[in-house]
């Protein structure tokens, strides 16, 4: 992965499009902001890893946000093909459990043994899912307790299977930094800058609050996929970290 130091890197634009074209009529108009870009599902089930490479020829460092979760053989074989795509970052679901966590890091390390000079890409945990509500994760999932309690825990399973960071609330930062070390890396979805519509998100934060919570990245869609001129508005947002 390479890095400048320019506070737009820390900035994941999440690019959620169900078609390459809508992407990049995107990307045309952020050209030269030197930011992280996410592939979720929808835009990776509808345009591939082809996508993913057409993101890379242009220089981008790429989140490919699939959050695996499956036995970890099959995982293994999965996260081995996501590093042979060559990209910075990707996720797996810390519910998986330990071995399976342990088997995408093995798929990753086995990619890479046969492309020497491969970048390793940031291997990421997912906690529970800010869409989860305490109700929820007790009476349907089964999992008694807090929210922030089930989260430290798939923080503290994925150190421990070896995983580079977790995604999570920026709410949980901090704790998650106390817990697993200040290196472990985190990165934040649910961020509204002051005055963007909150949308299906309920706890947010803004770009600053979630960097002065320690956060390493923060992931943000609509506040600049869906505004009139989304060049001012991820400006605006990299001038507001910047300071
Ligand atoms: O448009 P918005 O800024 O809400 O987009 C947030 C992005 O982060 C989406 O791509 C969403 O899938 C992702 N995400 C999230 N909450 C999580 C994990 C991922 O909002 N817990």
């Amino acid at each position: 992965m390479k890095t400048t130091g320019n506070p737009a890197e820390r900035i994941i634009v999440a690019l959620d499009y169900p078609d390459p074209q809508g992407a990049r009529q995107l990307l045309k108009r952020l050209e030269g902001i030197p930011c992280y870009m996410k592939v979720g599902m929808e835009l990776f089930y509808a345009a591939g890893p082809q996508f993913v490479l057409e993101l890379k020829d242009a220089g981008y460092n790429v989140f490919l946000d699939l959050k695996l979760h499956d036995i970890p053989n099959t995982v293994k074989g999965g996260s081995a093909s996501i590093a042979r795509l060559g990209v910075d970052m990707f996720n797996v679901h810390a519910a998986g459990g330990r071995a399976m966590m342990e088997a995408a890091r093995e798929g990753v390390e086995q990619a890479l043994s046969s492309a020497p000079g491969a970048a390793k890409p940031i291997l990421i945990g997912v906690t529970q899912l800010t869409s989860t509500s305490r109700q929820m994760l007790n009476d349907e999932i089964g999992i008694a307790g807090p929210i922030e309690e089930a989260v430290l825990r798939y923080a503290e399973a994925a150190r421990n299977a070896g995983l580079d960071g977790v995604v999570a609330s920026p709410l949980e930062v901090a704790r998650i930094k106390e817990r697993c070390g200040v290196s472990f890396v985190t990165v934040t979805p649910g961020i509204r800058p002051a005055g963007a519509a909150i949308g299906d998100q309920s706890r947010v934060m803004t770009p600053e609050q979630a960097f002065a919570e320690g956060t390493d990245y923060i992931v943000i869609g609509r506040p600049i996929t869906a505004v009139d001129d989304p060049r001012e508005a991820l400006e605006r947002i990299v001038t507001s970290i910047s300071v």
